[in-house]
């Protein structure tokens, strides 16, 4: 597997599929760039050997053609050229003759963004099914294809693995690197003690990186919504939480077969969102369980302060609410003040990590949630597969 400093690149023509895939608001404004500033190290090689750079990315999930009117990626294009103090040319299509025009006048230095990738599912799946003629339309436009799209390496489209096949020279670009080095930390033979920390709300996301690291882990400290249906295979009373029903089995089984799964011992509990909060040991019919405890960010304390790793994915609690946030926040806190190797898997609590100003105090935020859980899984990533 080729990396881009294995690469001559000097005055080529290049195409490197980012992960442009960022959170915008009803307005859509960007409310967090990191996945555009953590490409710049990538392209900014790229001009450095006189590269002309054509950027390829999905923006959400594009289903229906009004799907368009708020998936488009030219807000990306404004970002992008403020980060980096240059022009980026938007082109409003990611196929077609505004791309080829855009391509055969396309110079040194320049930079050219397509429109979002999934527009051309509208077409029939074309991106996401990975369609021939699609994967080789992209390839034949630059001399060299760079994978630096690390978020959407768990997915097998036409933008990462049906273009890699296509493409006469192919290489991983600095942020997949950083990616697959950082989370080698927690995949291949972790130092011990290792603690995983889970949260957010669906058990049923969780389901492979439990089973895969029960035996590889000293401990799982489970906190946000995932917490009440591990509570409730239990016998607790859970009053209005969230559950997945779905995931209760899995829940009762993994509570059979091991102990080291860890659960909240105190809660933040309300009547509803917009009612007082009080802490709870117990949560009583008709409250909701919304944040950890003083008591259970105590005792989360005790086995990350005792690890030489951690792995991090998922909230505490209902972080978008500052009423809320305090679980979340103090892992943060915790593992900051910590000499340790910590991961944080992509995802809310990357965006935690990141919007509560933390980022620079962990060894590693990953930018890709579901890429890195899948790697956390044991499985292989297609989009890095494919670039052997
Ligand atoms: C992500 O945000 O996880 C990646 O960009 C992949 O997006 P997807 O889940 O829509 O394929």
């Amino acid at each position: 597997m080729k990396r881009i400093e294995d690469i001559d690149l000097k005055n080529k023509r290049v195409i490197i599929r980012v992960d442009y895939n960022v959170p915008l608001d009803d307005k859509l404004n960007i409310i967090d760039d990191n996945r555009i500033r953590e490409s710049l190290k990538t392209i900014n090689y790229c001009l450095d050997n006189n590269c002309s750079i054509i950027l390829l990315s999905h923006l959400g999930k594009v289903k229906e053609e009004k799907d368009k009117q708020t998936k488009s990626l030219k807000v990306v294009a404004e970002r992008l050229s403020k980060l980096l103090n240059k022009d980026v040319i938007f082109v409003k299509e990611a196929r077609g003759k505004l791309v080829d025009e855009a391509v055969s006048n396309i110079k040194n230095k320049d930079i050219i963004l397509l429109e979002n990738t999934r527009f051309l599912d509208l077409e029939g799946k074309l991106e996401s099914g990975c369609d021939e003629e699609l994967s080789k339309y992209w390839a034949n436009l630059a001399d060299i294809f760079i994978n630096d799209a690390f978020g959407t390496c768990h997915r097998a489209h036409a933008s990462n693995v049906g273009i890699a096949k296509y493409s006469k020279e192919k290489c991983l670009g600095f942020l997949v690197l950083k990616e697959l080095d950082n989370l080698k930390l927690v995949t291949d033979n972790p130092k011990k003690p290792f603690t995983v920390i889970l949260g957010g709300a669906k058990v049923s996301d969780k389901i492979g990186v439990i089973e895969n690291l029960i035996t590889k882990a000293d401990s799982i400290l489970i906190g946000g919504a995932m917490a009440y249906t591990f509570l409730k295979a239990q016998g607790n009373e859970i009053g209005d939480s969230l559950v997945d029903m779905d995931s209760l089995e899995f829940a009762k089984n993994m509570l059979k077969k091991t102990n080291k799964i860890i659960l909240p011992i105190d809660h933040v509990v309300a009547n509803d969102l917009n009612s007082n909060n009080a802490i709870k040991n117990k949560i009583e019919k008709g409250e909701i369980g919304l944040d950890i405890g003083p008591k259970t960010i105590e005792l989360f304390k005790n086995y990350i302060e005792n690890s030489k790793t951690v792995f991090w994915n998922g909230p505490m609690g209902y972080y978008e609410n500052k009423n809320y946030e305090k679980g979340t926040k103090a892992i943060c806190e915790i593992i900051s003040r910590l000499n340790i190797i910590s991961i944080v898997g992509g995802g809310d609590s990357a965006s935690c990590v990141i919007n509560m100003g933390y980022k620079d105090r962990f060894t590693h935020v990953s930018t890709g949630g579901g890429a890195s859980l899948e790697l956390l899984e044991g499985k292989e990533l297609p989009g890095i597969e494919v670039m052997n």
